[in-house]
């Protein structure tokens, strides 16, 4: 019998997109039919997991710093390819991501390997809508730079499930619910309906995303008898040094699992960031 964790590293390892993406499916199928071990007793179970932190990849797109990414838009199709390319570099990185959650996180319950090997399928799948997308503009994966902001995080945080579950996904990956909808209304506006089709079903699938990063966070909090609420922004504290900067989508973050309490702190921090902002401004 293979082997989920054994799985999930070779899809991490794996440098082709295309291969690495056939995997990833493939994978999530036998997952769901019951095919893999993972339980306690399995001798890879016993050992700690490699540090894998390099998922495999060929030379393109070539990775630059974030501030590096330029002409993002909607105004030509080379703008709206370029926004359309770091999406999809995003949903790749996030495909990296999952397995690696799912390769690295050891002794946790089954709906946790449940909700990252979810997770790896539709991120393949958002990968998949948008590098259509990109063709049908006359592009490629590949054909311009991209930032590696998500995945350096990913790294930053690795050796602490709650700091991964909190940062990765529910301060980056919880950004695309307050931004997409309004990708969304744009593309629909230029009469893309296909490339607003497919954010749409993204949007609703990143909503489940945070909702496990919020799930696993508050396990991890509730084992090592921690305030949610205040760890979450402790948190942000040690690894960003700031917080998210709204207009903040509060029915999708409070669908993804953020409490009242969480939203009305992040509003009220972004309120003050602005005040500060204009002060300075005026001085
Ligand atoms: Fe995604
Ligand atoms: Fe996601």
């Amino acid at each position: 019998m293979k082997n989920l964790y054994q799985e999930a590293k070779n899809c991490f390892l794996t440098s082709d997109p295309d291969e690495k993406l056939a995997l990833s499916l493939d994978i999530a199928s036998a997952w769901d039919s019951g095919l893999l071990e993972w339980q306690d007793g399995d001798p890879l179970l016993q050992e700690p997991p490699l540090q894998l932190n390099q998922p495999g990849r060929l030379n393109k797109p070539v990775l630059v710093e974030v501030n590096q990414v330029k002409n993002r838009g909607f105004k030509s199709i080379q703008q709206r390819a370029s926004l359309i390319h770091s999406l999809a570099h995003i949903e790749l990185t996030a495909v990296n991501l999952s397995w690696d959650s799912v390769y690295r996180y050891r002794h946790l319950p089954k709906e946790y390997y449940d909700d990252w090997v979810q997770t790896a399928r539709e991120e393949t799948q958002h990968f998949y809508l948008l590098r259509q997308s990109l063709r049908d503009m006359g592009y490629d994966y590949g054909d311009f730079p991209a930032h590696n902001e998500l995945w350096q995080m990913a790294v930053t945080t690795a050796d602490d499930l709650m700091a991964r579950m909190a940062i990765v996904h529910r301060v980056l990956e919880a950004r695309a619910l307050d931004v997409v909808p309004f990708s969304v209304e744009k593309f629909r506006d230029i009469g893309d309906r296909q490339t607003a089709d497919s954010l749409v079903i993204i949007a609703n699938d990143e909503v489940g995303h945070v909702n496990s990063g919020t799930r696993w966070f508050r396990y991890r909090c509730e084992q090592e008898q921690v305030d949610p609420d205040k760890m979450f922004f402790t948190l942000m504290q040690k690894y960003l040094k700031s917080t998210p900067k709204g207009p903040f989508n509060r029915e999708a973050r409070m669908k993804a699992g953020f409490s009242l309490a969480e939203m009305q702190e992040l509003e009220r921090l972004d309120a003050q960031y602005k005040q500060e902002k204009k002060h300075k401004k005026n001085h």
